[in-house]
């Protein structure tokens, strides 16, 4: 631990802030590498005649942020920590940053399940980092959830994840393509959830340098209209889903019409695209037959 006065580090904060930048990745900085939440950061400018107390040294820290000015690389995978509803996950280059409007799905799942005796199956497709999946499973320890990713670090990241945020065993993690690990569990799946990658290519090639340069492309890229791999999700959807199964898709905020589309055309009812909190249509959900 290091201890410096509140005023020096208040003057130190200042000074990062002078080169560049935004407060919020520097606050996002000092809480993940420094050990000092915004919470306690915002308390100091009321009582800065305190102490503070710093996991590493401020000289380390300002390499870090130098590192993020100057190459803009995400405090995440500086840190090799994200922040994701109440989750502290591992990250590293080979997983996406879980992002704030996937939290939603969370709340759409559990508004459609709210019966919490309910034992179901469900999958997350292309688990990452395992946010949504490890969400689920820890909320619904009565669920049986099986997460599937075709990136071996992803897969490891995640089983990481989960066991390290908890000591349920509700949760298995398979290497594949989407549905392809599945094949035991044909006709049993309950719920799928998916945030694949469905960024258009014109679109991906125009990214910002902070999410193109560091975050996998196998994440992001879905082909030349970004429908490539929700294609597949969908098409396959039938063989593993129950009758009356839910299958959730995450999608790019001007696909919904289309992604309802091939919902339909693969015999799912109830079909709705959703708004996330901006209004765009960002998540299509229906039913098997
Ligand atoms: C947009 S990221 C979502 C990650 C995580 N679910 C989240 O919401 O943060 C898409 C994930 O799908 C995985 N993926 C891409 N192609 C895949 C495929 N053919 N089969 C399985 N997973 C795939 C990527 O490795 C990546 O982890």
């Amino acid at each position: 631990m290091v201890i410096i006065s509140a005023k020096n580090f208040l003057l130190w904060e200042k000074k990062q802030l002078s080169k560049g930048g935004d407060k919020n990745s520097l606050s996002l900085l000092i809480d993940l590498l420094g050990g000092l939440s915004k919470k306690k950061l915002n308390f100091l400018k009321i009582k800065s005649e305190k102490n503070v107390e710093l996991k590493i040294n401020l000289e380390l820290l300002e390499y870090f942020w130098d590192q993020h000015l100057s190459s803009s690389i995400p405090i995440q995978y500086l840190s090799g920590i994200s922040y994701w509803r109440d989750l502290k996950l591992e990250v590293s280059n080979k997983v996406l940053i879980p992002r704030a409007e996937t939290e939603m799905m969370i709340e759409i799942i559990t508004e459609r399940f709210k019966n919490k005796n309910e034992k179901i199956n469900f999958v997350d497709l292309g688990t990452g980092s395992g946010a949504i999946g490890i969400a689920l499973a820890l909320l619904n320890p009565q669920w049986n959830g099986l997460a599937t990713d075709i990136d071996k670090n992803a897969i490891e990241i995640a089983s990481r994840n989960f066991t390290k945020n908890t000591n349920q065993s509700n949760l298995k993690f398979y290497l594949g393509n989407w549905w392809n690990p599945l094949v035991n569990f044909k006709g049993e799946i309950d719920l799928a959830v998916a945030n694949p990658p469905y960024i258009p290519l014109e679109t991906y090639n125009e990214l910002p340098k902070e999410v193109k340069k560091f975050e996998p492309r196998i994440a992001l890229l879905g082909g030349e209209d970004g429908l490539e791999q929700i294609e597949e999700i969908v098409r396959y959807a039938p063989s593993y889903l129950k009758e009356k199964g839910y299958l959730l898709i995450e999608n790019h905020y001007d696909q919904g019409d289309r992604v309802k589309q091939l919902f339909l055309e693969n015999r799912f009812t109830s079909v709705k695209v959703l708004k996330d909190l901006s209004g765009i249509g960002r998540f299509t959900i229906g039913r098997y037959k």
